[in-house]
């Protein structure tokens, strides 16, 4: 007899109103393995994971785990079958601290609550220190940076001792070493046993992470199978349905640059960045290159007038400019495409919908006489969507219902909609799909060829080295190299934002 499967989905039906997010899906998962669950923005990967995870139930169908069927009641139920889960959109409460966090929903109450407390922040710390994650237990989440917080959400559900662990898209907000780290977890629990379900839009994460997948398409079950069995181009065309002929848009001949449009003087933000210079030019994508918190977020979050700056000057067109707020900015012809850290809670407004998300920046310009102009509003963000490939249903649905990837996909929307004539963009491809990523490529080249210009950060180095005329290394708050054209290299651009010289010693 064939072992019983970790997780089955038996003809697995999901509908919110009129949309169906998941159509009679099929699939199992064998006990221990690592399973990659992929699909383009809203394939129902998520809502796969709600359904197993108790947040969910499902319209039709059954899904067991180990045999057993799961009633899909409520998170406490899928604990007990053994099911933990790291989500997309993260959970952890705001104003509680690391430990309670952890601890939740089951933290020692009660007249012996406290003497069971010390033994569980103990034990607390001592699973952490397990995993080599290192963080104040008395921290408050909302004081943590995205990536920390990640990482929290993955040791809960470690904490709790899974047999089925769900990771929904978990390494869109962590970078290199944290992927790394991920990577040594996943081993560690394939080794015990533990059944894991990875999702994520990386590739080369599904080949180091992964046994098996299932690809979904549009809610439907496209394929499931070994890794080994498939090509990077097959799974791709399985994704999106198609065939693409490469991932990046090939890289215009040099050209002399254009004048200076855009620049920064002697600039020092925040406890990083001190003292850096550089210059944006017309019809350019400057690429800025550097490992996490070596600056570029202050650096970025000042050229869009979101912070104080310490010292220096920010020209616009050779002239200074005073950036007090983002209005101001926007006023410069200075757009950002800056998706902020934390979508859900600094995004998006999830309760309004995608159409009002998308202009709020610009929506005066829809007003001229004080009243909004909701025919051109519909018209300018429509093609936006269009542009990004978002659904123009989108534009009367509250943000909320949207899927992580389109809620990304929204807020570059945002940076169409402004039409500015500089667009800042950090990293804009986290956690967006493969096909849609070569739309955005593409947009970005025809964007500085019709005279824009592009200050781009992306912790993924190919999106660098491939979109970028030029490339400057941040290390420790300061440009540590410049680099131009063929010169822009993994190694190149590794060196210095590790804190190596030329010379190849330790700064
Ligand atoms: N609560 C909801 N209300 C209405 N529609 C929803 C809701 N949750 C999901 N959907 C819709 O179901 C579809 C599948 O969404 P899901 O979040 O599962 O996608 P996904 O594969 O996880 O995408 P991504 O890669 O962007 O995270 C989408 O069309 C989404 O808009
Ligand atoms: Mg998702």
């Amino acid at each position: 007899m064939p072992a019983t499967p970790a997780v089955e989905f038996d003809g697995i039906r999901k509908t919110f109103g009129a949309t169906t997010a998941l159509d009679g899906v099929s699939f199992a998962i064998p006990e221990g393995a690592v399973h990659a669950l992929l699909g383009e923005n809203g394939a129902g990967k998520s809502t796969a994971v709600k359904l197993l995870a108790g947040l969910l139930r499902p319209t039709e169908g059954t899904i067991r785990i180990h045999g057993r069927p799961h009633a899909g009641a409520s998170p406490r139920a899928a604990h007990a079958l053994g099911v933990q889960t790291a989500f997309q959109e993260m959970t952890l409460v705001r104003d509680l601290t690391v430990l309670d966090n952890i601890l939740l929903p089951y933290a020692p109450m009660g007249p012996t609550g406290l003497i069971r407390r010390t033994a569980a922040r103990a034990a607390v710390a001592g699973h952490l220190e397990a995993l080599g994650f290192a963080v104040d237990l008395d921290a408050e989440i909302a004081e943590l940076e995205l990536s920390v917080r990640q990482k929290i959400e993955i040791a809960r559900a470690l904490w709790r001792r899974p047999r089925v662990l769900l990771l929904d898209e978990p390494t869109s907000t962590l970078a290199g070493r944290d992927v790394d780290w991920l990577g040594e977890i996943i081993a560690a629990e394939r080794k015990r046993g533990t059944t894991v379900v990875f999702i994520t839009h990386r590739m080369r994460e599904v080949r180091a992470f992964c046994d098996s997948l299932t690809i979904l398409r549009n809610g439907r079950h496209i394929v499931s199978g070994p890794v080994a069995g498939i090509s990077d181009a097959e799974v791709i065309e399985k994704i999106i349905g198609r065939s693409i002929e490469q991932t990046f848009p090939p890289r215009p001949a040099a050209a002399p640059l254009g004048a200076p449009v855009f620049g920064v003087r002697d600039l020092s933000v925040g406890t990083k960045l001190a003292g850096v210079s550089l210059d944006l030019h017309r019809g350019e994508i400057l690429g800025i290159a550097g490992l996490q918190g070596m600056g570029q977020q202050d650096l970025f979050l000042a050229c869009f007038g979101m912070t104080e700056l310490r010292a220096g000057s920010i020209l616009v067109d050779g002239r200074p400019v005073r950036l007090g707020s983002p209005a101001d900015a926007i006023r410069a012809n200075v757009a950002i495409g800056l998706v902020p850290e934390d979508r859900k809670t600094e995004g998006l407004f999830l309760k309004l919908s995608g159409r009002t998300n998308a202009s709020i920046p610009v929506v005066s310009r829809f007003a001229p006489r004080g009243l909004i102009d909701g025919a051109a509003e519909t018209r300018a963000v429509g093609a936006a969507f269009d542009a990004v490939e978002v659904d123009r249903r989108a534009l009367f649905t509250r943000a909320g219902a949207f899927s992580g990837g389109n809620q990304q996909k929204i807020a570059i929307s945002r940076w169409l909609v402004a039409e500015s004539r500089i667009l800042l963009l950090f990293d804009p491809t986290r956690g967006i799909d493969v096909g849609t990523k070569h739309e955005l490529y593409r947009m970005m080249r025809a964007y500085v060829a019709a005279g824009g210009s592009i200050l781009f950060h992306s912790t993924e180095i190919p999106e660098l080295i491939h979109l970028s005329d030029r490339v400057l290394v941040l290390y420790d708050g300061r440009i540590a190299a410049e680099l131009a054209g063929e010169a822009i290299t993994e190694p190149a651009i590794m060196r210095p934002a590790l804190g190596h010289d030329h010379a190849g010693q330790a700064a």
